[in-house]
């Protein structure tokens, strides 16, 4: 039994992450993403921005879970203290799975994360900022987390970046195995409807970046 003590010291415990925009704290099998202060922003933006992400964070895993996603369950988002209380994911990111894994398990891999893009854009979401940091491998399934820069868009245009910004990293972060893991990627990906035109709209954008 929990014995409540009065007067009790809270401690800050340290972060277990510290990223460009917030720190995370596991405390109590719970994971709280506490977005910091940036000094080099305008005060009155800084927390207006703060507060816009938590709450979109918040939101968009609720949707991605409704749509059948794996993701951190939200417990409670306190968006004034810009924090968000979630569930712990006790995994591992793919971005070192991937790593150590051989090509056979890596193609794998890549097809499921080609279906849960696929499931997130038929239910109109983009995630913003596909990465495989922002994957967790947990109990053999893949956890999808970070959504503070993601919107709800039905827009071609919008889920082929979602797709350019995945491609972009993945090349830089695994040079020698980038075709395999975007081919597998491209393969569970044909579970959304409309892959095709999305397909041509990445080739659309990857030649007008080129261009300029
Ligand atoms: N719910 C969670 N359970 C376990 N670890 C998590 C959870 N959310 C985030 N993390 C860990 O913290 C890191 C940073 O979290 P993330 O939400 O991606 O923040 P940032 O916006 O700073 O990238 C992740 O890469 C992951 O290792
Ligand atoms: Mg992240």
């Amino acid at each position: 039994m929990l014995l409540k003590r009065k007067n009790q010291v809270k401690i800050d415990p340290e972060p277990i992450y510290k990223g460009a925009e917030a720190n995370l704290y596991h405390e109590n099998n719970k994971l709280i993403k506490h977005r910091v202060r940036k000094k080099y922003r305008i005060p009155e933006l800084d927390k207006k921005l703060r507060r816009r992400r938590t709450k979109r964070e918040a939101k968009l895993l609720d949707d991605a879970r409704r749509a059948g996603i794996k993701v951190p369950k939200v417990y409670e988002t306190r968006r004034d203290e810009c924090k968000i209380l979630m569930e712990f994911i006790d995994g591992e990111p793919l971005r070192d799975i991937i790593i150590e894994s051989g090509e056979k398990e890596t193609g794998k891999i890549a097809g499921k994360i080609g279906k849960i893009i696929a499931v997130l854009h038929e239910s109109d979401l983009i995630h913003n900022d596909l990465t495989t940091s922002n994957m967790l491998l947990y109990k053999d399934e893949i956890y999808m987390i970070d959504f503070g820069l993601g919107v709800m868009s039905k827009r071609l245009e919008d889920k082929a970046m979602d797709m350019v910004v995945l491609k972009k990293s993945l090349r830089a972060m695994y040079p020698v195995k980038f075709e395999v893991i975007w081919e597998g990627i491209c393969a569970g990906y044909r579970n959304y409807d409309n892959y095709l035109e999305i397909f041509k709209r990445i080739e659309t954008i990857e030649k007008r970046a080129r261009y300029l």
